[in-house]
Formats: structure tokens, sequence, C-alpha cells
């Protein structure tokens, strides 16, 4: 199947062809026929399988015809977890919206000035990206005026309707016209989310690229079993000398401890720099624009950077703390092993982790193989030595790669998810706002000084 099949705006296809990309991905080739013919559609295909212009083309193929309402404000509205990916999104649709003319694409995110956002917000604007706390904020100042939008976008849906979000998502979607277009995009979907889905979508459509367990055959998966905070730092060295490694991605459980290691790592000579929801936002950018373009080998980061962010020379991600919930574990593995790339995904794992481990194997339906590295054994072994899942490391990295069209099926209803838990309460979520923070009630809704210091990263 070609571009030119999906029926999409010549400029559009023009566009993704300077873009490099030949022929739709899966989830390309099933959501945008959907989408076109105007479905509510839910969405779930593997992470880095090129979900944003499954859902972005579309949106542009309906912007080439001039809208009937007399308005300025947005006709799409894509919603994201994070400021750095709504930037990224922002500039997907620039990008394959190059060729139309005149297509105005704005970002409104937490973390940056308003008198700035007022102005962007007081022109015409065709698609607006944005992190919900922040564009909540503009929506109840009256700075925006919905009358002409018609398709809205929760990209990580399942982040975006756990609690976290939720109460937000839903009092944005209600300032939007209920003749609009709905979808949700993720690489992970659990049962639960369809009873809160109901209440933003009309009868959608449900696309699933291939099962949870068929997913992640491009990245190569790890466990190493650690004893202590020295014998991980020994490993990490060695996992970090692999000569295989491009860049990589370190993700740690807080803030503090991603600053600490990237630190430590710096003062060993690695091009190194920690990302979390601490740093104000022109630190955030500058450094991921760093990790972008090369300069930079190491980024040592919170769950902020977990989901949705794609930079092609990710050959590593390192869990040197193990997430706490197990489609976490998917989204940050998926930073690696993008665009029919693969990648290494490697976890350190002491004994306290044991229940997360097993809650992440669950989820996954894959057993994660343990590592021994030669003069660096744990004296901790949770499973037998003879255990047939206990590897030793080769010294070089075995690399493999794959194709698009490999080991993709195609299943309606969506997997029992196990050891996933959106709706829990205890998480912190994103960059915007957390209904489960103590403060973060009532009185504290609508205030833009949102307090970003009790965010989990
Ligand atoms: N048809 C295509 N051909 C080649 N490359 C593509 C195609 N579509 C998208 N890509 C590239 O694949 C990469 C991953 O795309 P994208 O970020 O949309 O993935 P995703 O499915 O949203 O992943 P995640 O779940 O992590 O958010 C990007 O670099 C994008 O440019
Ligand atoms: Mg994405």
């Amino acid at each position: 199947m070609s571009f030119e099949t999906l029926n999409l705006h010549p400029l559009i296809i023009k566009a993704t062809l300077e873009a490099g990309y030949t022929i739709p991905t899966p989830i390309q080739q099933q959501a945008i026929p959907e989408l076109i013919a105007g479905h509510d559609v839910m969405a779930s295909a593997q992470t880095g399988t090129g979900k944003t212009a499954a859902f972005m083309l579309p949106a542009l193929h309906r912007l080439a015809t001039p809208s009937k309402v007399r308005s300025r404000g947005p006709r799409v509205l894509v919603l994201t977890p994070t400021r750095e990916l709504a930037l990224q999104v922002s500039e997907a649709a620039s990008k394959y919206g190059r060729r139309l003319s005149r297509i105005k694409v704005i970002s409104i995110l937490g973390g940056m000035p308003y008198p700035v956002q007022n102005k962007l917000l007081s022109q015409p604007i065709d698609i607006l990206v944005a992190t919900p706390g922040r564009l909540l904020d503009h929506i109840q100042r009256g700075r925006i005026d919905f009358s002409r939008l018609e398709m809205l976008v929760l990209d990580e849906a399942d982040r975006m309707l756990d609690m976290g979000f939720i109460d937000d998502v839903e009092k944005i979607a209600s300032a939007t016209p209920a003749t609009r277009q709905t979808l949700l995009f993720s690489a992970t979907f659990d049962n639960g989310i369809e009873k809160i889905a109901a209440r933003l979508l009309k009868t959608p459509k449900r696309i699933q690229i291939a099962t949870q367990q068929a997913r992640l055959d491009n990245i190569e998966q790890r466990l190493h079993y650690v004893d202590n905070l020295s014998h991980k730092n020994r490993l990490l060295g060695h996992v970090l000398r692999d000569e295989t490694l491009k860049q990589a991605i370190v993700f740690t459980a807080t803030k503090r401890d991603a600053d600490t290691l990237a630190d430590n790592l710096s003062t060993q000579g690695y091009d190194a720099a920690a990302l979390h929801g601490d740093m104000n936002q022109r630190e955030r950018t500058r450094t991921l624009t760093k990790l972008r373009r090369g300069g930079l080998q190491i980024l040592v980061a919170t769950d902020v950077a977990a989901r949705g962010i794609d930079v092609a020379d990710i050959t590593h991600v390192i869990n040197f703390d193990l997430p706490k919930f197990a489609e976490d574990y998917v989204h940050r593995i998926g930073r690696t092993g993008r665009a029919g790339a693969s990648g290494i995904a490697v976890s350190f794992a002491s004994g306290n982790d044991k229940i997360h481990l097993k809650r992440i194997e669950r989820f996954t339906g894959q057993c994660i193989t343990s590592h021994i590295v030669p003069g660096l054994e744990p004296r901790f072994k949770p499973r037998p030595a003879n255990d047939e899942r206990s590897r030793r490391t080769p010294g070089v990295a075995q690399k493999r790669s794959r194709s698009w069209s490999k080991a993709y099926g195609n299943k309606q209803n969506f997997n029992s998810i196990n050891g996933n838990r959106p709706n829990s309460p205890g998480r912190s979520y994103g960059d915007e706002n957390n209904s489960n923070r103590p403060f973060d009630n009532a009185h504290n809704r609508g205030n833009s000084r949102r307090k970003d210091q009790w965010q989990k990263f």
C-alpha cells in the first residue's frame, strides 16, 4: 500500500514523501481511512510506529477544505501529557502540513510566559497542540474560541484519561462542539478505559495493531539483578561502555536521582544531562534539543521523557530504577527501537522490585532475560542459578533489525492487561496538573500558577 491509495490531499502526500516516508505503517494504513470517513477512533499500536502521522495526516486533510464556520479559533486540538511531546507533535504537524497554504500550528504549554501565548491565541489558528492545565487556564479566561473545532485528539490517551488529567480533559472537551470527531491514540490501553472513553467518543471504531504480546520484538530486553547502589552504578558503567551505544536514556525514580546521576556521569566524562519537571522550561527544551542534535549522549530522566519522545539515535534505554507501573515500562523502553530500528532495553532490579518485575512481565507477556556480567555477579539471586533465562551478557550487543511489515496482526478488541492501574491514586502524570495531589482541589483549579514542585517528575 502507498500513501496515494489512502486518498489524502496530494499536497499532504507530497510532504510525507519529502519527510522520507514511502509506505504507510500498519497503524497509518488502518486509521487514516476511518478518520477520513469521519469516525471517532480508539487506536493502539506499538511505540515508534507512526501514530502521530496516523492522526495528523487526516487532521490536515480536513484543513485542506475551508471551514464553514466564521471564526479564528482552532479546527484541530491535540492534547498531550507533557510539554516536550506537545512541541514534538506541533513540529510534526508543521512538517506534514508544510505544502498546504497557510496552516497555522501553535502550542500552548505550561511553564511559558502568558503574554506570548495570549498573542498567539488572538491570531487565526488551525491546529492547537496543548498540555491540559495551561489550556484550561486560557479557556477559563475566555481566550479560546472553539466554535469551529472539528477534531479533538488525545495522544497518549490512556494517560490523558487517568486520574491525573481526566477532570481537565473532560472540562476541555465540554468546551468544544459536540459535533467534533474524537480520537484516542496510545501504545497501551486497558479495558477500564472503555467506560471513560464512552463519555467522550461516539460509537468509536477500534483499531489495534498486534497484541501486547506480539509487540516489542525489535527491542532486546535484559535484566540485571543488583545488590545495592554501588553495584548498580558499576553495572551502568558496563552498559554505557557498549560500543554499539549511540545515545541512551537512563530513567530514574526521582528528580533528585536524575540530577545526581547526570552529575556523576558528567564527572566521569560522559556528555550527560538531566531532564525532569523541576527544571525550567528553557532548560528542558535546551536539553532535549541537544539530545536531538546528537550533542548529548546520555539523558538521565524521570518519566517526563517516558512517553512519545522520538529521537532516532537512542540505541539504549536503561531503567536505573524500575517504573512503578507496568505500562510505563512499555513506554520507557519504546524510546528506542523506533521506525523499524532495533534497540536494547536494560533494567536493574533489586530484591525489593520483585512485585514490579512480575507486573511488568505479566503486562508485556514476556519474561525479561536476566544477564550476568562476569566480575559483576549479584549476590542476590531471585531466580535459580541454572535458570535458562539467565545469560551471560555478550561483550558487544547483538543488533537486530526489522522492517515495518513484520509481525503485525490485527485484532478488534483490546486485551485484558494485568498489572496496569491507570486510574489508581498516588501517582503523577505529566506536566500540568494532577488531581491526586493534595492541594489540587477546587480552590487550586483555575489558578494559573500551578505548583510545579509537587510534580513527581
Ligand atoms: N510511514 C512512515 N515511514 C517511515 N517512517 C515513519 C513513517 N511514519 C512515521 N515514521 C517515523 O517513525 C518515527 C516514530 O513515529 P511516532 O513518533 O509517530 O511514533 P508513535 O507510534 O507515536 O510512538 P509513541 O507510542 O512512542 O508515541 C518518527 O521518527 C516518524 O518520523
Ligand atoms: Mg506518539
